[in-house]
Order: C-alpha cells, then structure tokens, then sequence
C-alpha cells in the first residue's frame, strides 16, 4: 500500500468515528420538552447548586455507579428517600407534570447522567 493511499483510509476511518461520536452525542440532546413538562428546572440547574444537586453534580456521582440508572429513573417516578441532603425528591405526582413513563424517564436520566 502506498503512503497515499494509507493516509486517505486513516482519515476516512478517522471521519468515520467522529460521525460514530455525533451519533452518540445526539442521543443525549436536551429532552427540553420533558424537562419543562415535568418541572425540573424549576429546582434544578445543569450546574449551579439550587434547591436541588446541580445535574453536573449527580452525574459526577452517579455515572459510573453499577445500577444507578436504574435506581434513578425509579426514583423520578415514584420518589424515594434523600441521598443529598434532608429534602427529598418529590415524585412525578407530588412534582405535578403528569405521570412519567418508564421511557420518558429513562431518556431524562440518560441526559442527566451525560452532564
Ligand atoms: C420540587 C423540586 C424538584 C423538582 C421539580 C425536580 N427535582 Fe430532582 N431533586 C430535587 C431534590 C431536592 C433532590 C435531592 C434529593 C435527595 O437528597 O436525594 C433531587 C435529586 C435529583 C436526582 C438525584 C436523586 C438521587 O437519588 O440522588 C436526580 C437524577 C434528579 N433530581 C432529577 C430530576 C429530574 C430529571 C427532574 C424533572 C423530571 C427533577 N429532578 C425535578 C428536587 C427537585
């Protein structure tokens, strides 16, 4: 093979995993529409402590954690005891936008844990 012709397959390669990583990236864009459905950003910021853990701060907790979407995505629809502080997190109910689904919740989490 000439030195061409390698160059031209790196770079095609190259190219085809930064469009391999664009994919991934816009699987977890924004849900906006569930956030301001189900409130959270009336508590919660992407990075300021408020009345609620930043996101940044619950992924950097959660991300690597064996089980923890699971556990979360739970906890956003039926609530569950504190793990920040004294105040726990309010379920979908208490929260007033509606009941979430499994789905639903599954893509909230996946974009929180992907701050
Ligand atoms: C009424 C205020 C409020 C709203 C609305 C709210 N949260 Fe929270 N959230 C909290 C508080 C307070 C905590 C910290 C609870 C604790 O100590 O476990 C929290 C914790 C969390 C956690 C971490 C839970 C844990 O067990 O560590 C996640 C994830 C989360 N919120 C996501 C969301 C998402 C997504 C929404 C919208 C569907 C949302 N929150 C809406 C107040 C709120």
């Amino acid at each position: 093979m000439n030195t061409a012709r390698f160059a031209v397959r790196t770079c095609a390669a190259l190219l085809s995993v930064s469009n391999w990583c664009d994919c991934v990236a816009v699987q977890t864009t924004e849900p906006s529409w569930l956030l301001d459905q189900h409130r959270c950003m009336f508590c919660h910021t992407v990075d300021t402590p408020h009345r609620a853990p930043s996101f940044e701060q619950i992924a950097a907790r959660y991300r690597d954690v064996p089980g923890a979407p699971g556990m979360l995505e739970e906890k956003l629809r039926k609530g569950g005891e504190a793990h920040w502080g004294d105040v726990a997190m309010p379920s979908a109910a208490e929260r007033g936008g509606g009941p979430l689904s499994a789905s639903d919740a599954h893509a909230l989490v996946k974009w929180v844990l992907s701050q």
